[in-house]
């Protein structure tokens, strides 16, 4: 069983619509860790040491967070620019974070057909998310297609997202339980809409 670590981060979580639903969708799962960066950092001081623990002893790491000027909350930021050091991330001795599988799971006001050539965004998710690739491929990570969920502004109630939190707890699962197809799940665009083609048949059904 690998372990999952899930770097949250939300600024205002009481007034989360999407975030907030997906988490509780996955809170209770063994072997998943939710690791709640505004929670644990209010001022933004970050600990580093234990952060790089944490990333130690975890396989799958997850940064969910609202997508905020194409881009993570500020916090997010700040986390990589403090505890991906040198020496320990990437660069010589920089191995800690080898072999490890990362993704982002991500929320947007937008709705999908906004990301795209031709869309009022012009960019994909995965073309935005580029930065988070390359840092996932210099620190010999696994970097695999994000979990997006779209037009977060329009989810009211639990109902408007049951399929997605369902999605979302079965990609985790499956993560964990080692019954992703990487390959296919490094190609994807989006495994929110992409779930069944990465997932063995046994996690389909
Ligand atoms: C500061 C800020 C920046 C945002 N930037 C974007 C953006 O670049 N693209 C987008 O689609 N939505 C953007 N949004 C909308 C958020 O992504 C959306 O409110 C969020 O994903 C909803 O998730 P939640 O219900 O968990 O808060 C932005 C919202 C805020 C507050």
């Amino acid at each position: 069983m690998r372990r999952v670590l899930v770097l949250f981060a939300h600024p205002v979580l009481e007034r989360s619509r999407v975030n907030r639903r997906l988490l509780d969708a996955i809170r209770d799962l063994d072997g998943v860790t939710i690791h709640d960066l505004y929670e644990e950092y209010p001022t933004l001081d970050i600990d580093v040491k234990r952060e790089q623990e944490l990333l130690s002893s975890h396989d799958v790491i997850v940064f969910q967070h609202p997508f905020y000027w194409y881009s993570v909350p500020a916090i997010l930021k700040e986390w990589q620019d403090l505890v991906l050091e040198h020496g320990w991330a990437y660069g010589h001795g920089g191995t800690h974070l080898r072999g490890k599988i990362t993704l982002n799971a991500i929320t947007t006001g937008g709705p999908e057909t906004a990301y795209k050539k031709g869309g009022y965004n012009r960019f994909t998710i995965r073309e935005l998310l580029a930065p988070w690739d390359q840092t996932a491929f210099l620190c010999g990570m696994r970097f695999v297609a994000p979990f997006a969920v779209h037009a977060a502004l329009k989810v009211v109630r639990d109902e408007d997202l049951a399929d997605c939190r369902a999605d979302y707890r079965t990609l985790i699962q499956a993560l964990r339980d080692d019954r992703v197809d990487l390959e296919r799940a490094a190609a994807a665009e989006n495994l929110a809409s992409e779930l069944a083609t990465i997932l063995s048949p046994r996690e389909v059904a």
